[in-house]
């Protein structure tokens, strides 16, 4: 892949630039088989059909789920959190949520705290992005009927334990929802192993598609009330939405050419490897650590060095605005990462940072080692300034 002029260390909101196959697939689309899914019987109709079901076929042996039609596409992961959680929950309902959601997962449940009465813990995360287990443990009630965790910390980088937590919620009868948004494609996940029952993904982060794109997978065993309602193009008679998969979860014409960018870069991504994906961005990350770590007045949020995390490293520097430091990135060394506060209030709380934020550097599967290098070389003169 051609690199660009910009060093954009800022993946962990849209991986950037795609896998050339991934425009390639969306142009070929838009003005071949653009037509409408699902919707007439000629030959482009059906063919914009076959192009979105092998997208869910890629996913479906991304995340080892046996078939395909229980992955609903959504527009992002925001959406997919949201019918996860509004399709679920009932009045009266307990929800386990953590201390490192985002506002994708937290602003959902406080609207239904507010509006149909259910309840929600949040469970401790410390400093270096361990959960509690003795406390998910002890916050079940009778009336959990949902646990619910964001599987990589979006300012933390921490890793949560996605097989004990499954355990859990499968041990007390209670749905077992995963945010993926920073791990779908940057670390392996299976579904059936670690009892995972609803698995929210972004299509625009580590999965390298567009965005517009994302999707919740959604277990057999469990059924949601649709949260959208409109046209299928199957069992169209009917006042209600249809009763089988995917359809039930996905009114309104499809996002055809973005699923098959989305599908382009799924397929990138299994042609890579996900555990090669994983231990080169950990790898990278590990030496920006390094360095910022000997750097002065900086300092580190979220695993130790040496620890699982995901792609990203987010810091402070004693005395300075973190929007400062990120201007100065981008404005003097055209290295683009995010700043400030990143969609995650309970996490800043975790972290220390609610006061100012903090600077997120994160890397994506083709970041270079020289990008690495001039990132490093940049901080260490903005410290020293
Ligand atoms: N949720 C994305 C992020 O953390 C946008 O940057």
């Amino acid at each position: 892949m051609k690199k660009q002029s910009v060093i954009y260390f800022d993946h962990a909101a849209t991986s950037w630039p795609k896998p050339p196959t991934v425009g390639e697939a969306m142009m070929s689309i838009l003005n071949g088989q653009a037509a409408s899914a699902g919707r007439g019987s000629h030959n482009m109709a059906l063919q914009a059909g076959r192009i979105i079901f092998r997208a869910r076929q890629a996913l479906a042996t991304l995340f080892h789920i046996s078939n395909p039609n229980d992955i609903v596409f959504t527009s992002n992961t925001t959406s997919a959190l949201n019918l996860a959680i509004k399709g679920w929950l009932k009045p009266g309902d307990h929800v386990i949520a953590t201390m490192v959601e985002h506002n994708s997962v937290r602003r959902p449940l406080e609207y239904l705290k507010r509006t149909i009465g259910i309840q929600v813990d949040y469970v401790t995360v410390d400093g270096l992005g361990q959960l509690d287990m003795e406390e998910v443990r002890n916050s079940f009630r009778p009336e959990t009927t949902l646990v619910v965790c964001s599987h990589g910390s979006n300012l933390l980088g921490s890793i949560l334990p996605l097989h004990e937590i499954g355990h859990l919620a499968r041990e007390h009868g209670a749905v077992f929802l995963v945010d993926a948004a920073q791990t779908a494609g940057t670390y392996p996940i299976d579904v059936a192993e670690m009892g995972i029952d609803l698995l929210a993904f972004p299509g625009h982060k580590g999965l390298l598609g567009p965005q517009g794109t994302g999707g919740l997978y959604i277990s057999p065993h469990v059924e949601l009330e649709p949260i959208l309602h409109g046209g299928t193009g199957s069992q169209s008679e009917e006042l209600g939405q249809p009763t089988v998969r995917p359809d039930r979860y996905e009114a309104g014409t499809a996002n055809t050419v973005g699923i098959a960018g989305l599908a382009a870069g799924v397929n990138a991504v299994l042609e890579y490897g996900v555990k090669q994906i994983y231990e080169r961005q950990w790898l990278l990350i590990q030496k920006m650590m390094e360095e910022l770590a000997g750097m002065p007045g900086v300092s580190l949020i979220g695993p130790k060095r040496g620890e699982p995390r995901t792609g990203l490293v987010s810091y402070n520097v004693a005395g300075r605005d973190a929007a400062e430091i990120a201007f100065l990135l981008d404005r003097e060394y055209g290295i683009a990462v995010r700043a400030g506060y990143h969609c995650t209030p309970l996490g800043h709380m975790t972290a220390g940072t609610s006061a100012g934020g903090a600077v997120r550097a994160s890397v994506g599967f083709d970041t270079t080692e020289e990008e690495v290098e001039a990132f490093v070389l940049a901080m260490r003169q903005i410290s020293a300034q």
